[in-house]
Parts: structure tokens; sequence; C-alpha cells
């Protein structure tokens, strides 16, 4: 069966049963601060639940796209994801867990006939009521497993939020138990791989505020999720979720694309997947308006787009910067054509996927360029060579290692070479005196050789503990850590008051003359957006309610300076309105509009009308500017006010 006849079927199930169809929401969940991205069908329902608002019906049903960042790393295994689709059917204080057992059962045995005995069922410790409704199905008892909070209570999603104990159903591929467990022993809550969870049915009964404290809800409500992906693999029989019909088109283009086949090697179909994934969720992010950036959504997509460039570099695939050729965005049509008609964002944002991927892409293929072969072919062998010297030489105190002459001497007079490394990286770190030491050297790339990489060659740090995994070394994130606040900390210093540096550097990078003034004259032009600047970094572009530095290739706005205030207005393009607060002009010659994307996005390269509703654009007092009330007094007392 097909994963959108399993769609539509459960849709028509619970239409049938009275239930009101709501489309799926945005990934970005409206006026919900508590959450970064939708990870549930109930986040649209919250207010519902908690009787803020009334729903337009008691029973809702919907196929909810959710993101969960917790998976990231795991992607690429059977049945991990970071975007899937969610079924739900849903009662706001109309039915309970009888009526929810006895949907779930019959749509799974009835409509899509799944054979029972494959079928376990899990509930909360104490929840008897649930345990005799599903033995009253016909689950045999031994089948039915009680846990605790960790697998069968349910929510918040966020800090704070409705919640519940949970009941699950889960698909049984077979005994024995993988990791050798009696038969009595292995169930759902096994990790051998046997089970998979499909269903879970949430009895919606409290509201868990930040302090972790639980009181009822006004009514009992019920809130269920069926990951699609995992109930068409079990529909069709397949090893994973990956080799459904879901992903199979992906995953044929990436294999095109590579001139790789699925299903020869290991490590080749985990690249394979993850690329396959990451450009799905990638294009369902940036449809709903999140772009690329370094904090919270923006980076959630940064992340996964840099790692979806690095396994396809493992797969032969890199940015053809000769074509400006993205492959990611390749990848990202198959998504666009295949999913399009159920989620129309998909469609109507196409040009935008490709151009933010394509940008994307190249900026990071130039960062990779310089840094990855620094860390593959000699940072990484240099820790390496170390331990592999230091070994066997726990006898030789001290071990001395000198951090000059580029070379690192490991005594008996064997070296290492390390010409041109030294430098850069690691000299300031050479104070290996041990063969301990040496031994732990070779296993960990330090804070400060991280910090390097990222601050010298923009490289960054999850992309160096990737390619470190891969060889068998950790970083310690928390050295990094450190280096970046002492960064942060000298930065404030040399500033002497809170500016920032690398705010500085960046503009100067963006270079003088490169935003022309329109003149005090004129109050709306259409201009280029040429640079988005966010939290101090270049950015494509940035989405709505993300704080920006807009530069534009020509401005009506004045920018503060000599004591006038900097204009503010709006900047709007067909597909977002960026509301100006101020405008500043940091090194000379280029003006910069900061403020808010009030709605949509602004990227780079868009066209936009720009307005500064300035009320005069004479200098309305006795000097030649239009001066802010705080300056008065210094243009006073130099005669000018
Ligand atoms: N909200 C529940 C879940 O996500 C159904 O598992």
């Amino acid at each position: 069966m097909q994963s959108s006849e399993i769609r539509q079927r459960f849709l028509d199930f619970f239409q049938g049963q009275g239930h009101l169809l709501v489309p799926s929401s945005s990934l970005i969940p409206a006026g919900d601060p508590t959450l970064l991205l939708t990870t549930a069908g109930m986040v649209q329902f919250k207010p519902y639940f908690t009787g803020e608002m009334e729903p337009p019906r008691r029973r809702l049903t919907s196929v909810q796209k959710c993101f969960r960042v917790t998976d990231v790393e795991s992607v690429g295994d059977s049945s991990h994801l970071t975007l899937f689709e969610m079924l739900g059917n849903f009662s706001i204080g109309d039915y309970f867990k009888h009526e929810a057992i006895d949907f779930a059962w019959e749509f799974i045995t009835g409509n899509l006939k799944l054979p029972k005995e494959r079928l376990w069922t899990t509930v909360f410790l104490d929840d008897d009521e649930a345990l005799e409704l599903w033995a009253r199905k016909g689950v045999p008892r031994e089948r039915i497993r009680r846990l605790g909070e960790k697998d069968n209570f349910w929510g918040p999603a966020g800090d704070e939020g409705p919640c519940g104990p949970c009941s699950e159903i889960h698909y049984d591929n077979g005994g024995p138990c993988r990791l050798g467990k009696p038969d009595d022993q292995c169930g759902p809550d096994c990790s051998c791989g046997r089970f998979l969870e499909i269903w879970n049915l949430v009895f919606m009964q409290f509201y868990q505020d930040r302090a972790r404290k639980r009181t009822p809800l006004p009514r009992p409500n019920i809130d269920t999720g069926m990951g699609l992906e995992r109930i068409t693999r079990v529909m069709q029989g397949a090893a994973s979720v990956y080799d459904t019909d879901i992903f199979q088109p992906i995953i044929a283009r990436v294999c095109e694309l590579a001139h790789k086949r699925y299903g020869q090697d290991g490590g080749t179909d985990i690249a394979i997947r993850v690329v396959a994934e990451h450009a799905r969720s990638a294009a369902f992010l940036i449809a709903d308006g999140v772009v690329p950036g370094n904090a919270g959504r923006g980076y959630v997509l940064r992340r996964l787009i840099r790692r979806a460039i690095l396994f396809g570099n493992k797969l032969g695939l890199a940015y053809d910067a000769a074509n400006a050729d993205s492959f990611l965005a390749a990848v990202a049509e198959v998504v666009i054509q295949h999913l399009g008609g159920v989620y129309p964002e998909l469609a109507q944002g196409r040009t935008f996927i490709v151009r933010v991927l394509q940008q994307e892409e190249a900026q990071f293929a130039r960062t990779i360029e310089t840094g990855l072969p620094l860390l593959e072919e000699k940072l990484i062998p240099l820790h390496k060579e170390v331990g592999r010297l230091a070994m066997g030489k726990q006898a030789e105190s001290p071990f001395r290692i000198p951090s000059t002459g580029g070379s690192i001497r490991i005594p008996s007079s064997e070296t290492v070479s390390v010409a041109g490394i030294l430098d850069a990286l690691t000299a300031p770190l050479l104070e290996i005196q041990t063969s301990a030491e040496a031994v732990e050297f070779s296993k960990r790339i330090s804070g400060l050789e991280a910090f390097m990489l990222y601050d010298t060659y923009g490289f960054p740090v999850e992309v160096t503990a990737e390619v470190a995994r891969e060889h068998g070394l950790s970083v310690d994130m928390e050295g990094f850590n450190k280096e970046m606040e002492a960064q942060r900390e000298r930065a404030r210093a040399a500033s002497g008051f809170g500016g920032d540096f690398e705010r500085l550097r960046v503009y100067q990078e963006l270079g003088a003359g490169h935003t022309a003034f329109l003149g005090y004259d004129t109050t709306h032009a259409t201009s280029e957006v040429v640079a988005i600047i966010v939290n101090g970094e270049r950015a494509n572009a940035a989405g709505q309610g993300q704080e920006a530095e807009v530069v534009l290739r020509e401005t009506p706005f004045y920018a503060e300076g000599g004591g006038q205030a900097g204009d503010g207005g709006r900047l709007e393009s067909p597909r977002g309105l960026f509301q100006v607060e101020d405008t500043q002009s940091p090194v000379a010659g280029l003006i910069v509009h900061r403020g808010k994307v009030a709605s949509g996005v602004i990227a780079a390269g868009d066209q936009v009308a720009a307005t500064t509703p300035r009320a005069t654009t004479r200098p309305p007092t006795c000097c030649t500017r239009r001066c802010a009330p705080s300056w008065a007094a210094t243009c006073a007392s130099r005669g000018r006010w």
C-alpha cells in the first residue's frame, strides 16, 4: 500500500467518525515561545486542550509535519528522521480512553489489516483501565506491558504545556530477541530492534508548568500520533523507513547524482540516507520561512544542510561552482515534486528553496575547501601520529614535545613533521609533558584547536566534531565553548563600549562604498538587497521574527551620524516585510538598515521597495542635519541647535 493511500485512509477513517480535518500547521509554531519547531500534531491544538480557545469541533484529525532536532545524529539508521508526518486524531473534552483505543484498534486491524498477532501494547504503570480495554480487544495479557514515565508519559511539548499518561501500539518484527534475552524479558521497551512503536495514544489530563508542577486540565482529552513513515515501513514490509515509497524516489535521485548504488555498502547507504533525509527536511523548513543562520531555527537548518553536504562529499557530490550547481537543491526538487501536492507551500516556495540551498551550499563549499584538508590531512594525522609514537613509552619521563622547529620530537629521536600546522593551530597547545598526555592528545581535538579552526577558517565546530568522530577522535566541546566565551570577553574589552569586533570585521569585509545614499529629498526607492547580517555574521536571508541588518545597493535611508538619528521605515518585497528601526553607517560608505523581519522572508538578491516616513526631508533647525533630541545639548554647545 502506497504511503499516500495510508495517509488518505487515516483521514477518511477519522472523518467518518465525526472528526474535522485540520490542515497541517507550519513547522514554525504560531505564537508559542516554548517551542523552536513543531514537534507533534497536538502543538497547534494546545490552546484547545488548555481551554484558552474553543475548537471548531471537539473531534479533530490531521496529518502534521513535525521536526525533532534531538535525533539529528541518528539519522541514517533504519528508523530515525528529523522530519516526519504525524497522523493524529484528537478529542477536545469529547471521547476518552475507551473510544481512542477502539478507533486505533479498528483502524490498524480492520482498515489496514495488520496481523493482530504482531501487535503489542503498553500502558502507564497503574493504568488498569487502559490495560483492560486492550485485553477486551483480544490482545493477550502477556503482550500488554506496563511501563513507567520514561516510556508511557508524554509531554509537554516545550518547557510547559498539556501532557498525560499514554498507551502505545508496537509492531513485532519477530523474535527471538536480538540481544539474546529470554522471550518474557524482551518486549516493546527492549532496545534490540525487534519492536517498532507505531502509534502513541496520549490521555491528555494535566498541564505541566515550568517548575514541572502538574495540574488537571479543564477536561480530559485525547491526543494521538502515528508516524506515517513508520506505519508505511510496516505496511510495505520494508527493512527501514528509507526503503519505502516515501524515500525511494529521493534516494534514487541521490544515487543518480553520485553514480552510486543503494544497498551495496553499509557506509555508502548511510551517506545516501543522510543526504536524502536532510534535503527533505531542509526543503520543508525553508518552505515555512526558516533560513540558515547562527541561532535558533536558522541554526538547526544550517546544521542540517552542512551535515548533508559533508555526507554528500563522501559520495563524491560537491558544489559545482562553475555552473552554480547545488546537489542538495537537485535532491530537494524531487521532494518538492513528490510532496508538493500534499504540502502546497513546497511547490509555491520552489524557487526560494532552491536559491537558499544553492547559496548555502556555495558558501559552505568555500569554508570546506580550506578547513577540511587542514583538519583531515594535517591535524587529525598529527594527533594520531603523536599517539602512535607515545605508545609503549610510558616509562620514559618526562615526555617532551618541543613546540618549535616545525616538528614534534618524541623521545628517542622520532619526529613528526608538523610544518604548517603548528603555527596555525597547535603551537600553543603543545605542552605535552608525559606519554599519558600524548595518548590523551591522540584521542581528542582540544577546544583551542577547534576554536582556531572556527576563528581562522570559519570551520563550524559541529563539523569538526563530525569529521573527528569519523576518525575515532572527539572534540573538547567544553574547551571550545570556553574559548568562544573568552573571545567574546576580549572583543567586549577591546571595543571599550560593548561593541563587537566580529561585527566590525563583517562590515569591513562588505567594504566601503557599498551603498549609495540617495539624498535628503528622497524617501522612497526601489533597490536590491546586497547583503544580510544576522547576529554579526553574513547570512543569505532572514525569516519572520528575526533581527537582522540589511544592506541595499542604494538607499533613501539616512544613517545616524554627526548627532543625527538614523532613519526608520520599511523594506518591502513580494515575499516579506522588513521593519527598519534604525540606520547606521558602521564603516564609511556602507549603510546598514537595522530591524526585524515583520513577515515572510527577506533574502539577498531580493528587490525591495524602501520607504522611510521621514517627516521632513530638510534639516529643521539651525544645523544642517536633523538632530536626534538626545543630541540637542551637544549641538547647542557647538552653537548649532
Ligand atoms: N503527541 C504524541 C506524540 O507525539 C501523540 O507522540
